[in-house]
């Protein structure tokens, strides 16, 4: 009989013994009555401190100080899933490099930005119908998150002017996350991302800007693509072009099946001028575009409701 057994047998002869109460005379009762269970207290609170001893007996107390194998791989119950990251993060770091390959700065847009910035600094005439074009949301202070990321075009421009002053152009891309007040549907969401592109120097032209657009489309897609482009309008450019690229037969593309990919144009000189830089002593084109929709094509995704949805199916599919 162990230790906890004997104290659970002197508890049980204990309770017989106290039933002895009702032989007693009455006077003699309470007596025998208090003495009893001064024993039962006794007896219990010896058999709480032996139930304790008996669990931690069985408990290897933890030596913080062991030495562990970091190569050991952990036991099944350790094993949680891990993250991953989202698929349009990694989608635009390969959009940054290929611009940084080509000699592109990258700076990161902001989520929240102001009237002036949005429209104003763009060349966005006062009450223009074209403000409304955008459907964008605005916060109680009539702050706004960006529609655009050409709303970073004015800092870019600031940033970067000293460059010109060296004789160097001002090259730079710039991703963001951007928001529309849009019915959503399969091809559009409220929340997505863009990638802008600024270019100023004393000589650039039109065609430099289509062969850089060109060499980045064809390097994402990993293909020779055909282009195309039409007239567009935007405020901040003049001329203004839709750019345009053949779907590609591998991607589900039938023959003159073209895309609208970014709008692009020679930058109004009026966004130069209230940037600080001469526009009759430089030039520039200026370029941007969905990214949400990029990395659509090159997966074959159905819905650009996919990435915003937190779906963990949809992510683990780009592991
Ligand atoms: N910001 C325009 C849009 O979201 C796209 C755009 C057009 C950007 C022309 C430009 C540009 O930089 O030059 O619809």
């Amino acid at each position: 009989m162990n230790e906890l057994e004997k104290l659970k047998l002197d508890l049980k002869n204990l309770n017989e013994e106290a039933a002895k109460i009702r032989e007693l005379e009455r006077e003699k009762r309470a007596e025998f009555g208090r003495k009893l269970n001064l024993q039962k207290q006794e007896i219990l609170a010896q058999i709480a401190a032996a139930e304790r001893r008996a669990i931690n007996k069985d408990v290897v107390p933890i030596d913080i100080t062991a030495p562990c194998n970091v190569n050991e791989k952990l036991p099944e119950y350790y094993s949680v899933e891990q993250g991953s990251r989202h698929p349009l993060m990694t989608e635009l770091d390969r959009v940054t490099e290929i611009y940084q390959m080509m000699g592109f700065d990258v700076l990161e847009s902001r989520q929240l930005d102001d009237e002036y910035h949005m429209f104003d600094s763009l060349n966005f005439a006062k009450e223009h119908p074209a403000r409304d074009g955008y459907d964008t949301f605005r916060t109680e202070e009539g702050l706004i998150p960006p529609a655009h990321t050409s709303s970073m075009q004015n800092r870019a421009l600031k940033k970067y002017k000293s460059r010109l002053d060296e004789g160097k152009p001002i090259a730079v891309v710039i991703p963001g996350r951007v928001y529309r007040n849009e019915d959503v549907d399969a091809t559009h969401e409220h929340t997505f991302y863009q990638c802008e592109g600024v270019y100023v120097s004393t000589d650039c032209t039109m065609s430099q800007m289509l062969g850089i657009l060109r060499e980045f489309f064809e390097k994402y897609y990993e293909q020779k693509l055909n282009i195309r482009t039409q007239p567009g309008y935007f405020p901040f450019t003049e001329p203004s072009l839709e750019f345009m690229i053949e779907k590609p037969f591998a991607l589900g593309g039938k023959k003159g099946e073209f895309l609208e990919m970014l709008g692009c144009g020679m930058i109004h000189p009026n966004v130069l001028k209230v940037a600080g830089i001469n526009p009759e002593k430089y030039h520039g084109f200026a370029w941007g575009g969905g990214i949400d929709r990029l990395v659509m094509l090159k997966y074959r995704l159905p819905d650009v409701r996919y990435f915003e949805s937190g779906n963990l199916q949809f992510l683990r599919e780009f592991k």
